[in-house]
């Protein structure tokens, strides 16, 4: 117990936007999944982040939230470590979101890049509305009421977690010290591009999912694009103009590495072949994932059981929180 609570805390969350992709699992899954044993972890769904621009259509969202929950489960996060849980079942967010929105200046809201950058790529939507300048401080409220230490997220989102630091220092300023300040966990791994080269994304249609059998990806990965200077077998290429060396980067020996450089650099080895030697390796990696997720999709009696305790001891946490913030404001 007491080791317990000498712990550093972790937290993060996604935004539930469908079945996870193979750049899910390696961008995050992965790292939550090493983090767990080392430090207490908090992982949620932030369903609320996502009605910040999904709001007008609500229907995926609950089928939504348990194929993400199937796929953290699969990709090894463990209910017994980490507590997994769902933004929207622990309204104490909203009240702290509530609490800092009367904090925080507007310009700094005005001033994250990610504010103006998709209001003008996100075409489709209407952004306009009030909850998506206030993302920030929802994220905010998402990562003090836990009192994290850490928080493990993409190049992105680091704005997002500046500003939770900048909220949390004025509201320490104002009320006493309640929230230690939080600090970005920056994961380095290798960039795993999209079928295409570009990023991976459902909405690109380039992604290699979770649900996908092994022979799909097979079948995924023979048609993916190579450099585009091997137009023939006996065109030599260069291994880092393609994104299947990237995947080899990260599933393939040394040796193998080894025998991608020269033979593509020679035109030793066709890409048929060096894409075989991958995805023999990349379905042997992720196969377990695989097939753990076939098991949690026929058993979602148990996921709703892991999520409604993810959800109370969250709860618990949260209100303990909520409490000393209170007092600090003269609120209780
Ligand atoms: N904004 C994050 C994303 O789009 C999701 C998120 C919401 C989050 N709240 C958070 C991440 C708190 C880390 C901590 O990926
Ligand atoms: Fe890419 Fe391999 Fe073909 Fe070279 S041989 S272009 S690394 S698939």
């Amino acid at each position: 117990m007491e080791q317990e609570m000498k712990k550093k805390r972790v937290l993060s969350g996604m935004r539930p936007t469908g079945k996870l992709h193979l750049g899910h699992v390696v961008g995050a899954l992965e790292n939550w999944v090493r983090l767990q044993n080392e430090y207490h972890c908090f992982h949620f769904i932030a369903d609320w982040h996502a009605l910040t621009s999904d709001y007008a259509d609500t229907k995926d969202i609950r089928q939504n939230r348990i194929e993400m929950m199937i796929d953290w489960l699969a990709a090894g996060l463990d209910p017994r470590k980490s507590t997994l849980f769902v933004q929207s079942a622990v309204p104490q967010h909203a009240e702290l979101h509530l609490l800092f929105s009367m904090i925080t200046p507007l310009g700094w809201l005005e001033r994250v890049p990610t504010y103006k950058e998709q209001q003008e790529n996100i075409t489709d939507k209407d952004l306009g509305n009030y909850g998506f300048l206030g993302y920030p401080v929802l994220q905010a409220a998402d990562i003090l009421m836990y009192k994290a230490d850490f928080v493990p997220v993409g190049e992105d989102q680091v704005p997002h977690v500046e500003l939770t630091r900048e909220i949390g220092r004025r509201f320490n300023y104002f009320y006493g010290e309640v929230f230690p300040v939080p600090q970005a966990l920056l994961t380095q791994v290798p960039r795993l591009p999209g079928l295409d080269g570009r990023k991976m994304s459902k909405s690109y249609g380039n992604a290699i999912s979770l649900s996908d059998t092994p022979e799909e990806i097979q079948g995924k990965i023979r048609t993916m694009l190579t450099d585009p200077a091997r137009k023939r077998r006996t065109d030599p290429g260069n291994p880092e103009l393609c994104p299947v060396y990237d995947y080899h980067k990260i599933y393939s020996s040394p040796e193998t590495l080894e025998n991608v450089i020269q033979g593509c650099r020679r035109a030793g080895i066709g890409c048929i072949e060096c894409k075989k030697w991958m995805s023999d390796k990349l379905i042997e990696s992720i196969s377990p994932i695989l097939e753990r997720r076939k098991i949690f999709e026929s058993r979602t009696d148990e996921i709703q059981d892991i999520i409604q305790e993810g959800n109370r001891k969250a709860n618990e946490e949260a209100s303990r929180t909520m409490e000393d913030v209170r007092r600090a404001m003269k609120l209780d």
